[in-house]
């Protein structure tokens, strides 16, 4: 490809988005709907962007949106990678090679974000590239009927009501900014990513109400809950009603908010189904149900995590017991992260820097993007023979280190 002097790789204008859109669509199966079809949403940040061009034709598209994540401890600046699209004419020419080779070595070299995220439409794309699942959706399903909360609950004493979205979008927003600060793999939500996320078309309801708004209020008035659904209507042949209920977020500061919202949602008339595709597969829900079984989950990988620069990426989250090992990491791709690295780690913090040391643990940046958020166990990868122990007992000791009391979880596609 980089021998091809037709081709040319470089940032879109905002006079391309319309272009740029339409690629984008043609190559994910889609018709563009909604209302940044001529303009870009603000969310974009075209300067980050990457167009490829053959002649006058736009033939492969890509971007990056700046963002913020949680990681175990602390929060980091994250690449969110999204747009990725080669037009069918130029598959399998290396272009997405290229693509990310750029934005990757970019931000290394800039000094810019330490990781980087994405969400993947077909999971062997990206493993190659150093990208690796580091949080999963469980894919939540049951049928109402058979979901009751247990009685022993406590339920506090706040109340839950349907609120229109003009009172829900700043009470669900300032929720968010504190809950979010505490789960691995959520992402800040500026008010441009409110109104993405809460942005209602039609077209992509697919048969569902609009979203519907639940606000979990204390008796002093303070919001300690949110919740955001929609309803699908249905029937049995025999006439019953079977509807089902879609729940996209549940939030709650408190055990009575998160279980006074999940009573409401689980008792909407008619619904007899319930789907939470993006909830985590460890949501507390199954532990404040009376039947677990009756909860059904499929765990699908969510979001795909890569250590753009190892120390800075390592050295930025903390550690739940103490750590102080070397490992030695293959990154072909990205050939600066390769070598003997010192990783000392704590709850309070952690280090990370060249050593000439012997090490005690090999891996891949796959394998360590993998376990980063703490969702991917080194000893299980050690188990599928993709993490080499060197010193005896390094990966317990790595494998304790490495994980973290709340399950990663990644609300949101983007
Ligand atoms: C996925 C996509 C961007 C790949 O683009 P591409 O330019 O053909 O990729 P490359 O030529 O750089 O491929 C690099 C390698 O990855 C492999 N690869 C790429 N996409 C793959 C896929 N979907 N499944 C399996 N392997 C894949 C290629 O075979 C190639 O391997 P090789 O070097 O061993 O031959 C392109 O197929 C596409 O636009 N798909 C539809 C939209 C989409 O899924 N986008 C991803 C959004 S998250």
């Amino acid at each position: 490809m980089a021998d091809d002097p037709a081709l040319q790789l470089r940032p879109a204008t905002p006079e391309e988005w319309p272009e740029f859109l339409q690629a984008m669509a043609g190559a994910f199966g889609e018709t563009p709907s909604g209302p940044y079809l001529d303009t870009p949403p603000p969310v974009a940040e075209l300067d980050r962007s990457l167009g490829l061009w053959d002649g006058d034709r736009l033939v492969a598209t890509s971007g990056i949106y700046s963002r913020s994540l949680t990681v175990p401890g602390a929060v980091v600046p994250c690449a969110g990678i999204t747009w990725v699209t080669v037009a069918p004419t130029h598959r399998r020419r290396g272009v997405l090679t290229s693509i990310m080779r750029r934005q990757l070595t970019e931000m290394h070299e800039q000094e810019r974000e330490p990781v980087a995220a994405l969400w993947a439409a077909e999971y062997p794309i990206y493993g190659r590239f150093g990208y690796a699942p580091a949080t999963f959706r469980g894919g939540l399903s049951g049928r109402t009927e058979r979901l009751r909360l247990r009685p022993d609950i406590d339920l506090g004493s706040g109340r839950v009501d349907v609120v229109p979205l003009e009172t829900y979008r700043p009470a669900a927003a300032a929720l968010y900014e504190t809950v979010r600060r505490f789960v691995p793999g959520n992402l800040a939500r500026d008010e441009h990513w409110w109104g993405r996320l809460l942005q209602d078309v039609p077209e992509h309801r697919n048969g569902a109400t609009a979203r519907r708004f639940l606000l979990h209020t204390e008796p002093d008035g303070t919001v300690t809950g949110y919740a955001a659904y929609r309803v699908k209507a249905g029937w049995t042949d025999g006439g019953e009603p079977d509807s089902t209920l879609t729940v996209e977020e549940v939030r709650a500061l408190s055990t009575p908010a998160y279980a006074s919202l999940w009573k409401v949602l689980l008792s909407v008339d008619l619904v007899r189904g319930l789907r939470a595709p993006l909830a985590s597969a460890d949501d507390p829900l199954r532990q404040l149900v009376t039947d677990g079984r009756a909860l059904n989950s499929r765990p699908v990988d969510a979001l795909w995590v890569r250590l753009v620069d190892v120390d800075r990426a390592l050295a930025a989250r903390r550690y739940p017991a103490p750590i102080d090992l070397v490992i030695e990491v293959r990154d072909e791709f990205c050939p600066w992260n390769a070598g003997r690295w010192r990783l000392s780690g704590h709850p309070a913090g952690g280090y990370c820097g060249r050593t000439d040391r012997d090490p005690d643990l090999a891996l891949g940046t796959e394998e360590l993007s993998a376990a980063y958020l703490g969702g991917t166990s080194l000893a299980t990868l050690q188990a599928a023979g993709r993490v080499t122990e060197v010193s005896p007992g390094a990966v317990t000791l790595a494998s304790t280190a490495f994980s973290w009391p709340v399950t990663p979880w990644c609300p949101e596609e983007f």
